[in-house]
């Protein structure tokens, strides 16, 4: 089949290398893609994805980032009679508004902290009494793991109401492990993928701002068997239930004392959850894709290697503030244990240079978390930008728990 990916960072890069290598897929599409994703698949400008799709006679769609599912790509594929894996745009603002994804989550009875919603700096002011510092504070749209802030002290509050855009969420503090859950899900069922860990903070130690994410790993020991079933029987087969979702549901979860719960909704994979995650999938990638767009998945449709993989993000200097860019990207074709997914590079005369916030993701399998996180590293000390920065200390809370 004809494939076509949209979108243009890491992620994407990730989705075209594994779907490139599906023995289903004959022709392999990207819209915009990168440099990286050029040396798997055709590269596209074209940011009308329904005439490119019928131009190049596309069987199958896959939408990477959340941007274009808001704006309702996937209702318009359905409408001109196309398969695309995806939510419609009224289910993509389960991410797109976190006043309706808390609204929703009350509505099902689906566990999540408890919130309050404030129109303007004196409502979150009077709200501050019903709550306990640290305190959460997040804007209701889209912001690219950037809106939310935990505040220690009220002052710290005080401070951020003056640069927060409102209306915004106050919630309580949940204490305990992040784990990305994402499943795949056709309008009716839904099928789990492995689970993950992001690293959102800056910094090593998790400290200094949130940023989209400086690195992930995945491996099959995060979650117990119970946990999963659990997870997608109380938290993501509830929302496919009621809204009928197509395409990848990414529960954000806290492991809290008490059970999971659910900090925030995706509606596509996580970036840079899918950089390890398509490392560890053993089965051809469109078939299953083109089975949740049928409406027609099965538990057999997913299969993993056991092995983990940890992806360490390689960021320009400033992010996630201001970021200096162009800078010549050197050692990309070194060789180590793993493979290099190019987010924000571009193709120039002189070479590929840096050109966004998150650069590169450098990715590897092992066959202990340890091994794999040694691999990655490998690859990370072979490539040199200006500026670049990393953290050192991806997956290392993940050995810690293995002890
Ligand atoms: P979100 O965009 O809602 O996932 O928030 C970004 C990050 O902020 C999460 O990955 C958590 O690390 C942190 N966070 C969000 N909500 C809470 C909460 N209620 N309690 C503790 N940490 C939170
Ligand atoms: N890595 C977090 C996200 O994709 O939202």
């Amino acid at each position: 089949m004809k494939v076509l990916v949209i979108g243009g960072g890491g992620r994407e890069h990730a989705l075209a290398w594994r779907l490139a290598q599906a023995p289903s897929v004959s022709e392999l599409h990207c819209a915009p893609g990168n440099p990286g994703s050029a040396s798997v698949a055709k590269c596209h400008l074209s940011s009308d994805y329904v005439v490119l799709a019928e131009s190049l006679g596309i069987d199958l769609t896959v939408v990477g980032p959340e941007a274009p599912l808001v704006a309702g790509v996937v209702d318009k594929f359905r409408a001109a009679g196309r398969y695309i894996v995806g939510p419609t745009a009224q289910n993509a603002a389960l991410e797109g508004s976190k006043i309706y994804s808390k609204r929703f989550m009350e509505k099902l009875g689906i566990p999540t902290a408890r919130f309050e919603t404030v129109g303007s700096p004196d409502e979150a002011r009077a709200a501050f009494a019903g709550f306990r510092f640290p305190l959460v504070l997040k804007t209701d749209g889209l912001a690219a793991g950037k809106g939310v802030v935990i505040a220690q002290t009220q002052a710290e509050a005080e401070d951020a109401l003056t640069q927060l855009t409102y209306p915004l969420v106050m919630e309580e503090f949940l204490e305990g492990e992040e784990v990305s859950f994402i499943a795949l899900c056709d309008g009716k069922t839904a099928v789990a993928l492995e689970p993950s860990q992001d690293h959102k903070r800056i910094f090593d130690n998790d400290e200094g701002p949130n940023t989209g994410g400086m690195g992930a790993y995945s491996h099959s020991g995060l979650l117990t068997p119970e946990q999963r079933s659990h997870i997608l029987e109380a938290i993501i087969l509830p929302v496919v239930h009621a809204t009928s979702f197509t395409g990848f549901l990414y529960a954000g979860l806290m492991m809290t004392a008490s059970g999971p719960s659910v900090l925030e909704f995706n509606v596509r994979m996580g970036d840079p959850e899918t950089q390890p995650l398509m490392m560890r999938l053993d089965c051809d990638w469109a078939e299953a894709l083109m089975a949740s767009a049928r409406g027609a998945l099965t538990g057999s449709d997913l299969r993993w290697k056991p092995q983990p993989a940890t992806c360490v993000v390689l960021a320009s200097a400033g992010y996630p503030g201001v970021i200096e860019s162009h800078k010549l990207i050197t050692g990309l074709d070194a060789k180590f244990k793993g493979e290099v997914f190019h987010a924000g590079t571009r193709q120039t005369h002189d070479g590929i240079v840096t050109a966004g916030g998150r650069v590169l993701g450098v990715t590897a399998l092992g066959d202990t978390l340890q091994a794999s996180i040694h691999n990655a590293y490998a690859g990370v000390r072979q490539i040199q930008f200006d500026g670049m920065q990393y953290r050192k200390d991806i997956g290392v809370r993940g050995l810690r728990r293995l002890q």
